[in-house]
């Protein structure tokens, strides 16, 4: 093994960013998790808003990928993609996803559960007027998943678009826009020292949340 990954196996580092304790818990996790993202965002983490979304496919396989957090509203949280995209069919067939965020900086994660749902085509028609015009482009020349034969294909059809639209607004493509994913299981994890970290998971009940303690 190569001396990195030799390292690798042998490196630990003690956390010690604070803890989470009953005492300090709202009743709702969205709070906290919005308390624990301004704190990424302020505490200069770098890309505090990616985070790691999982769907499954037609075998159970779970696939990752990352995505950036683009809104945090009273349902959940808010991200963008292609919707024939494979995360786009996966979450059409089974709805069921996973979020993950990792601040390494605060020695914190975040893991969620819950439903992916299309927002409005208004909502996403809003954002998508506000991406960079490239940006705009992308989402039109890229079928996002599917095979290219070359990187000269996508370059076409970036081109192939600019003419298209040349001098005129770019309207959102019907195959792009948002998700919310509504939570119904959130874990909050704070490292700690020694390894006896704090994890708290809020699980959705009728109507309220459950909080429960779990071992590190
Ligand atoms: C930091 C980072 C941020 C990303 N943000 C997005 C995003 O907001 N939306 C998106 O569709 N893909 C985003 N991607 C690309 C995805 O990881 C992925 O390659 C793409 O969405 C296709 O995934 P799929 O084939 O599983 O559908 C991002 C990748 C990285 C590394």
């Amino acid at each position: 093994m190569s001396e990195n990954l030799d390292e690798m196996r042998n490196s630990r580092r003690d956390f010690d960013h604070g803890e989470l304790n009953e005492n300090n818990l709202p009743q709702d996790p969205l709070f906290l998790f919005k308390k624990w993202l301004e704190e990424a965002i302020m505490g200069e983490v770098e890309d505090p808003n990616a985070m790691t979304v999982s769907t499954v496919d037609s075998d159970g396989m779970p696939r990752s990928r990352v995505v950036y957090l683009r809104d945090l509203v009273q349902e959940g949280f808010i991200f963008y993609t292609n919707y024939t995209s494979n995360k786009g069919e996966q979450i059409r067939d089974y709805g069921k996803v996973a979020l993950n965020f990792l601040w390494t900086k605060l020695d914190r994660q975040v893991r969620i559960t819950g439903i992916a749902q299309k927002i409005p085509a208004e909502m996403s028609d809003e954002y998508f007027a506000k991406r960079p015009r490239e940006s705009q482009i992308g989402a039109w020349a890229s079928p996002q998943s599917k095979q290219l034969s070359s990187r000269q294909q996508l370059l076409e059809s970036v081109a192939k678009f600019e003419k298209e639209f040349e001098g005129k607004p770019i309207p959102r493509p019907p195959h792009w826009g948002g998700y919310v994913v509504i939570p119904n299981s959130i874990e909050f994890w704070q490292g700690r020292t020694a390894r006896l970290h704090d994890r708290f998971l809020f699980e959705l009940g009728k109507d309220n949340w459950r909080i429960i303690r779990l071992a590190p």
